[in-house]
């Protein structure tokens, strides 16, 4: 059986991430191949949970750190590593860059703590092809706001930090160019879906 592969969609909150990623999902579809769909923090019972405290309850910096790894195991353990084994394309909303932006360039993590965790919780399992849409902060803002849904915990931080995990991104696509992919996500819906579509069909 032929391993499958394993594609994260990141990007700061009202990138259009989650737009694209359903988009994703369903051209891979439409192409025959065998989906999962998923996203972090959650893509299992009881990570969708701790998604739900991560996402309300203010807490410590590292415990804020730890739940969202410990969410990532039980996603990768019962979720993505079966999948990938069974030849499945696991496409996720979010993944552990996310973790290096957030808690690392928003909140002051140190690197070397993420990657303690990192290694610990997935060994070396990386995506195969990480999409990153990158949008200023403030058109990010005014999308967020167009969606008319109540801000999370994350959507609640001001603009100088969403900046920095902006440029957390930026660093980490410069730091494994052959992984990621930086998209223009100041461009049309269309204009993304076609560049996407040139990608996906280019490198996988
Ligand atoms: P994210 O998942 O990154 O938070 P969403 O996909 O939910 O972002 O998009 C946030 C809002 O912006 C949605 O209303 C979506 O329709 C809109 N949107 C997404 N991409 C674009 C785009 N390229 N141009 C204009 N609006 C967009
Ligand atoms: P997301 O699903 O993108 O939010 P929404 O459904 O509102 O589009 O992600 C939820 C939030 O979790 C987002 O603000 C980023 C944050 N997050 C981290 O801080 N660290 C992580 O490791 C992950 C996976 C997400």
């Amino acid at each position: 059986m032929m391993r499958g592969r394993f594609i994260t969609f990141e990007g700061i909150d009202g990138a259009g991430k989650s737009t694209h990623h359903t988009w994703m999902v369903d051209y891979l579809c439409a192409h025959g191949r065998n989906v999962v769909s998923t996203r972090e923090p959650g893509g299992t019972p009881l990570g969708e949970k701790l998604r739900g405290l991560l996402l309300s309850e203010s807490m410590d910096l590292e415990t804020e750190a730890m739940l969202m790894f410990a969410a990532r195991r039980e996603h990768i353990v019962k979720v993505i590593e079966p999948a990938l084994a069974a030849g499945q394309w696991v496409v996720s909303d979010r993944f552990t860059d996310a973790s290096f932006a957030y808690q690392g360039g928003g909140r002051g993590l140190s690197k070397a703590k993420l990657q303690q965790l990192e290694t610990w919780v997935q060994g070396d399992l990386q995506p195969d092809l990480t999409f990153l849409f990158d949008l200023d902060v403030v058109t990010a803002a005014k999308r967020l706001q167009g969606t008319g849904q109540a801000a999370d915990r994350f959507e609640q931080e001001k603009a100088d930090f969403f900046e920095r995990v902006r440029r957390a991104y930026l660093a980490r696509a410069r730091e494994f160019p052959r992984r990621f992919c930086v998209v223009d996500a100041s461009l049309s819906i269309d204009a993304i879906h076609k560049q996407l579509e040139e990608i996906i069909t280019s490198v996988c």
